[in-house]
Formats: C-alpha cells, sequence, structure tokens
C-alpha cells in the first residue's frame, strides 16, 4: 500500500489506475481505525478494484470549542490495519495541502435543510466543513463508490443529498454500523470515556432498543417516547442533547403514518459527545 500526501502524486497515482483498473473506491476517514472504518475499507475492496483511504483531521467540521488538538492521531497504527484490511493507497495530506495558508478562507459547501437539524443545531458549521472536506476529496479522487458508515446516519444523508444536488456521478454506500460486544458503537471518541463512564455507555444503544420496542408494540406517540428516551438517559447518568424520532429520509419529525423512520440519539458522559442510531420500518 502507498501512503501519499500530495494531491498531485495522488491524481497521477490514480489517472494511471483509471487506464487499467475498472472502479475506483473511496473512504474518507479522520483516521484513528478502529473495526468499524475497517469494515468501510472491506466493503471497498470487495466491490472496486482501487481502493483509495483518506486520512485527515478536518479543521474546517470542528467547532472553536472542540476536540481537534487531542483527535487521536496514530498514523503507523492505521496503515498496520489498512494494509490488513486490503487497501491500494492511503491519502494523508497535511491541512496546508488540502486547504492552503488559511482553511477559514476556503470555499464552503452548504447543503441545506439537513445541516440545520440534530446535531447540525449544536455543532453549527460542522456539515458544511464535511461537506467541503468530502466534495475536495470527490474531486481529487474522482471515485466511482464512496462508502460511509450509518453510525453517521446524519452526514451520511447530507453526501447523498450533496451528490444528488451536484450531480456528481458517485455512488454512496452506506455500510452497517459495527458495535462492541456490549452494543456501544465504535467511535475514536471513545477513547475519552473513563472507565466507569465506558460502563454506562452501552445503555445508549440498549435505550434505542427499548424505545423501538414500544414502537414495535404499536405504540406510535412519538414526542412521547422521545421524552421518554430523554429521561432515561438522564436517568443513567447521561446528558442528552437530542433524543429524536424522524422519518428517515428526510429527518424531519416522525408522524404515525411514516413507515420507515430513525431513532437519532446525541448524549454526552463527561467529556465524551456520544452519537447512535436505529433505523426501522413500522409497518
Ligand atoms: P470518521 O469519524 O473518522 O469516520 C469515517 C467513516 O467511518 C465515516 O463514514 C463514519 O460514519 C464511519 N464510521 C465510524 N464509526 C463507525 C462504526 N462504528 N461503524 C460503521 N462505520 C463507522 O466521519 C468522518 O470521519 C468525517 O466526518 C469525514 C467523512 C472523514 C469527513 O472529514
Amino acid at each position: 500500500m502507498e501512503t501519499i500526501t500530495s494531491i498531485s502524486e495522488l491524481r497521477k497515482l490514480l489517472d494511471d489506475r483509471r487506464m487499467t483498473e475498472q472502479s475506483i473506491g473511496l473512504v474518507p476517514t479522520m483516521g484513528n481505525l478502529h473495526t468499524g472504518h475497517l469494515k468501510l475499507v472491506k466493503a471497498a475492496t470487495q466491490s472496486c478494484s482501487f481502493v483509495t483511504t483518506t486520512i485527515f483531521v478536518n479543521p474546517l467540521q470542528f467547532g472553536a470549542d472542540e476536540d481537534i488538538t487531542t483527535y487521536p492521531r496514530t498514523l503507523n497504527e492505521d496503515q498496520e490495519k489498512l494494509i490488513v484490511a486490503g487497501c491500494h493507497c492511503l491519502f494523508a495530506p497535511s491541512v496546508e495541502e488540502v486547504y492552503g495558508s488559511n482553511p477559514l478562507t476556503s470555499t464552503v459547501i452548504h447543503v441545506p435543510g439537513i445541516s440545520e437539524l440534530h446535531c447540525g443545531k449544536s455543532r453549527p458549521g460542522h456539515f458544511a466543513g464535511v461537506a467541503t472536506m468530502v466534495s475536495k476529496l470527490f474531486n481529487i479522487v474522482r471515485p466511482d463508490r464512496a462508502f460511509f458508515g450509518l453510525k453517521d446516519y446524519q452526514q451520511y444523508l447530507l453526501i447523498k443529498q450533496l451528490v444528488n444536488d451536484l450531480v456528481l456521478e458517485i455512488e454512496i454506500i452506506g455500510i452497517e454500523i459495527e458495535r462492541e460486544p456490549d452494543g456501544l458503537a465504535m467511535s475514536s471518541r471513545n477513547a475519552y470515556l473513563t472507565a466507569e463512564e465506558r460502563k454506562i455507555a452501552p445503555f445508549l444503544h440498549a435505550c434505542l432498543n427499548d424505545i423501538a420496542g414500544a414502537i414495535l408494540n404499536e405504540d406510535r406517540d412519538y414526542r412521547k417516547l422521545e421524552k421518554e428516551g430523554v429521561k432515561k438517559l438522564q436517568e443513567a447518568g447521561f446528558k442528552p442533547e437530542y433524543f429524536s424520532i424522524c422519518h428517515a429520509e428526510t429527518l424531519q419529525p416522525a408522524n404515525s403514518e411514516d413507515s420507515s423512520i430513525v431513532l437519532m440519539v446525541a448524549a454526552s458522559l463527561g467529556i465524551c459527545r456520544l452519537i447512535d442510531n436505529l433505523r426501522m420500518q413500522t409497518s
């Protein structure tokens, strides 16, 4: 596996590959790779003949009070894991290579509507930062398929809308959430949990399952169930940010007629902000 840090070098390599290979796959990440990330890479190797994974901690998607300086960076270990997963090329550019001398003067891609909901409310500018970075990667790599985790379900829908609105010829593939044996969704940020918080953290998933159980038992009072979700999380020691039952495509509040819904949750434990979701059919 080659590791490349320059855009022009990567373009040249991919142009060469495009001449001989059938399809280019892209897996964008911020590194500190875990089994969830590697599941995306493996899926990419199964459907694309040349897979590029990117590692870039994108300053544009972090708020002023967020964890960019402490975000875990483990490039050597990540390289080893990518080789085992069968990745062909790692693109790990510097901030300067991607944004020039000042990221804050970059043109920004704003995906309206979805960017303002849920995680967008507490993280203003976050989704514009994601959309800008992913657009750059799409332009640099020009993939046939790009792979995103359903753990970040709002991000996945945002990228689908971006591709649709800008008429990009890229297939967006969503990959199911990878969990720890106790149900906690894998995340690089789980490292911020203390031992005590780590014991409580799986309750986030358990709480989603509880509320999903009530829905399967024909309870369709979603606003009441959202409040119940928040209360359960508070009682378990979380600081809930939102617990929302939404239409699975628009992410607007679900109503009893919607057949595809998603339960979305964000909550903090100490300094660690956790998100999770559960998609379900009601009929
Ligand atoms: P990052 O948090 O590193 O995640 C990279 C990809 O891995 C995302 O598509 C995310 O949804 C997926 N992922 C993370 N945890 C997962 C899990 N437990 N199961 C399945 N997939 C999982 O998301 C980002 O980086 C950035 O916003 C990025 C898209 C790279 C743009 O900067």
